[in-house]
């Protein structure tokens, strides 16, 4: 990942929605948002539950919310969280992310300032993708 200038508004609304997340399990709070390409900005926290298995990630929160907008491309998505080093989206998220806007800019941002950047499409090489018959 290299090292990018981070969107503030995209950092705002992610630090909004980090602040919402529901985290009773892991106590570790992420944040999301992104921009579509309407220039909407979406985000979206992390919702735990109980059944460990039914959580949901920041970045999949931020997509369902702009899905369910009428929108399905965005330009550019930012994850914030608390620790040390970046948090990049887990598999699953990746494979979400793809699905709607591999060419878009991920930023990766820190309580420290600490920025990365790379596009969506780096970080899944190899997606699947089905081609539906007939
Ligand atoms: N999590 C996210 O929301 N996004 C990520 O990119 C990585 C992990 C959440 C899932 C769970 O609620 C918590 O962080 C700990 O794994």
């Amino acid at each position: 990942m290299k090292k990018d200038v981070v969107p503030e508004d995209l950092l705002e609304a992610a630090r909004t929605a980090w602040a919402n997340a529901y985290v009773p399990y892991s106590k570790f709070r992420v944040g999301a948002a992104l921009r579509s390409v309407s220039g909407a900005i979406f985000s979206g926290a992390n919702v735990e539950n109980n059944s460990y298995g039914l959580s949901r990630c920041a970045e999949q929160s931020a997509v369902q919310t702009m899905v369910s907008q009428g929108e399905t491309e965005f330009v550019e998505i930012l994850v914030y969280a608390e620790q040390e080093g970046s948090t990049s989206p887990c598999g699953a998220c990746r494979q979400i992310l793809h699905e709607f806007s591999p060419k878009a800019r991920l930023y990766t941002v820190n309580h420290l300032g600490r920025t990365e950047s790379c596009l969506v499409e780096d970080l899944l090489p190899g997606a699947f993708f089905h081609h539906p018959i007939g």
